[in-house]
């Protein structure tokens, strides 16, 4: 199929090796940063927090919460040119939502008159919180969608990247607390640019399932 958003989305893979020697310039981080904030998130919640790994000093702060576990994801770290840390607040509330509903009347989207109506929409806060207060399940589902964006964005930017869920999230969310603000962070991306030689993913053909298993059209 011949067509711009397919070849993004052909291009773009998976860095398993990232040349250190190369920085994304401030003009496309400008706009990947960007688009990362025009996430689309249920009721508009924003319910995160996003941490941008920039000097050697963060990365190797990150790199220390590891440990043992996932070596190549350690060095993905240390190697790429950034990594974003995706924090999800684990008890958003009617109280965090007002920053929402305060901003749309900041827009002029909603009237100030309006703004207790507004609040209408916490129904669904309500209802993603379960029966010990933790909003973790929904916060987190609107990160993956950040997630998303931000693969796409890079693609049309031809900036690489790696989503990272294997790190200890406990010692994450620890290290970078006051960063976070509140939120956890079990979510992490590097984004940067593929080292020529030694990135195996970038010389191997795209996989997926065939269209019929994917999709049932009725
Ligand atoms: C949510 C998520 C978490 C992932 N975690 C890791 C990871 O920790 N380390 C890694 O090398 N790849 C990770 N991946 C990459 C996937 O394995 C990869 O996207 C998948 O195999 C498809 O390959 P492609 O991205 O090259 O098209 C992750 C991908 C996603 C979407």
């Amino acid at each position: 199929m011949n067509h711009p958003i397919i070849e993004d989305l052909l291009w773009r893979h998976t860095t398993k090796k990232y040349d250190n020697t190369r920085k994304i310039p401030q003009a496309d981080l400008d706009v990947f940063l960007e688009a990362l904030r025009l996430t689309a998130s249920s009721i508009n919640s924003q319910p995160w927090k996003f941490v941008v790994l920039a000097s050697d000093a963060a990365k190797a702060r990150m790199k220390h919460t590891f440990g043992d576990i996932s070596p190549l994801n350690q060095q993905h770290v240390i190697d790429g040119s950034h990594v974003i840390l995706f924090g999800n607040h684990p008890r958003y509330s009617r109280d965090d939502y007002a920053a929402v509903v305060d901003q749309d009347i900041k827009v002029a989207r909603t009237r100030p008159e309006n703004r207790d109506a507004a609040f209408g929409a916490c129904v669904y806060v309500e209802k993603n919180t379960d029966s010990h207060g933790s909003t973790s399940s929904w916060t987190k589902a609107q990160t993956y969608i950040a997630l998303g964006n931000a693969l796409h964005t890079l693609a049309r930017l031809k900036i690489d990247s790696t989503p990272m869920e294997g790190l200890d999230a406990a010692a994450v969310t620890k290290e970078f607390a006051k960063e976070l603000d509140g939120h956890e962070c079990s979510l992490a991306l590097v984004i940067g640019y593929h080292h020529p030689e030694g990135d195996f993913n970038a010389k191997l053909s795209k996989s997926r399932k065939p269209f019929e298993q994917v999709f049932t059209v009725i």
